[in-house]
This record gives C-alpha cells, structure tokens and sequence, in this order.
C-alpha cells in the first residue's frame, strides 16, 4: 500500500493538521506495516502558483504549450496521486476555507483531459477512487452546535476532489486550537474518539 501525505500547514512538523494526519497515518501503518509513505510537504510555501503555460494548456486542448514549467509540475504531482492507494490531507482552516498552499496544489492536479473531462453531463473524474482522509485543524469551531463560523472548507474539498473522481472522503478535525491547552486536549480527545470509531467500524466490516 501506498500512503500519499500532503502536509499543508506552515507550521510544518509541529502543526495540529499534522499531529492529527499522523494518528492517521500510524492507523493505516498498523493495518498494514509494509506501507510506504510518500511525503509531499507543501505548507512551507516551495510550491509555485500555476503559470502562464499552465493556463494555457487548460485553455483549450490545441494551444501550443511548452512540457516545461508549470506543466511538469503538474505531472508530478499528478503521478503521485495516481499511483497512492490511500490519500492523507493535513491542513488547517485558513480564512474560512483551504489555505493557498493546499489550492496551490489543487490548481496543478484538477486539470482538464488529464484528471477530469468535460462531457455534455458535466465535469467527470478520470483518477481511480481510493480512500483521502483529510486532518483538519481549526482556531475555532466550524462544526456541531457550537459553530460559530461557516465552514467552506469541507465541502469545497469535497466537491473538488469528486471532480477527479475522489469520492471516498473522510473528515476528521481538531477544532478551536485557540482556546488555550484545555480546549486543544478536549478537541484532541474528540478527533480521537471520531477516528477510534472510524477505524473500528471499516475493520469490522472490511
Ligand atoms: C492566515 C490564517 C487564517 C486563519 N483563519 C482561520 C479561520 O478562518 N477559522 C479558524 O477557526 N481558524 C483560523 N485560523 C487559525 C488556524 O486554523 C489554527 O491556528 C489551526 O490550529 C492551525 O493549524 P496548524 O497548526 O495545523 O497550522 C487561521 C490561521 C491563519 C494563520
């Protein structure tokens, strides 16, 4: 098996998204020891906006674009999600949606006749589905009763990645890391009793 993580905080190891992403990762890691894992950090900002030959080559499928630039970029991290067999997402809530770091990279891997075509129904996915777990964490609260902020984060994750053809997506998150220590423990202890859960129930039934 084969684990894709995309690390988006710039906060890098020490951040809550990746803390939580590694709970994650451990739980596939004792399903299946022999795992690899393949680290794509992107929350430090080393990866480029698409460019002017990308944009072009999602322009029109007959323009004249360079392999170069911003194209390879894509390729690669397009050949990494094609050949993981589980995704792991680590971000935090950033403005009320993904940070830029993590549409950076969706900018690079939803592109057109390479991981979706447009059909006369509609934008269809063209990768393989297979299970993304996506570790969230939040300043405050962005679910349950005690929202208090909209949350366009999780369904823009998940609409977009649909568009590739990633449906199997699962959300788990640490809400309200602002709250001081004890509020980050009660956050922590609840991500923890969501994915204890959830791990239980797909060995039960897988
Ligand atoms: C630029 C920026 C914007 C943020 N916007 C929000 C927000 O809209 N809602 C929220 O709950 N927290 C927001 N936060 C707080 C982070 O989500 C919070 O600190 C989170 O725990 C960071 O996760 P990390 O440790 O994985 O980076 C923002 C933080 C930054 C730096």
């Amino acid at each position: 098996m084969n684990i894709l993580r995309i690390s988006c905080s710039p906060r890098g190891p020490s951040s809550e998204s990746q803390r939580l992403s590694q709970k994650i990762v451990d739980r596939l890691l004792a399903r299946e020891p022999a795992a690899s894992v393949v680290e794509r950090v992107i929350g430090d900002g080393s990866l480029a906006h698409v460019d002017a030959n990308y944009a072009l080559a999602q322009h029109s499928a007959t323009a004249e674009v360079s392999a170069l630039g911003g194209i390879a970029q894509s390729d690669v991290l397009i050949r990494e999600l094609e050949r993981s067999d589980v995704i792991v997402i680590a971000t935090p809530m950033h403005n009320l949606g993904v940070p830029s770091m993590l549409k950076a990279w969706i900018d690079h891997v939803v592109r057109a006749r390479r991981t979706f075509h447009v059909t006369a129904e509609g934008k269809v996915g063209a990768l393989r589905d297979r299970p993304v777990f996506v570790a969230i964490a939040s300043g405050g609260r962005f679910s349950g009763e005690q929202a208090r902020q909209p949350d366009f984060l999780t369904p823009y994750l998940k609409v977009i990645l649909e568009m590739i053809g990633l449906h199997d997506v699962r959300f788990f998150s640490v809400e309200g890391t602002g709250g001081g220590p004890e509020a980050v423990e009660a956050a922590r202890a609840r991500a923890e009793a969501a994915l204890e859960a959830h791990f239980a129930q797909t060995v039960q039934s897988g």
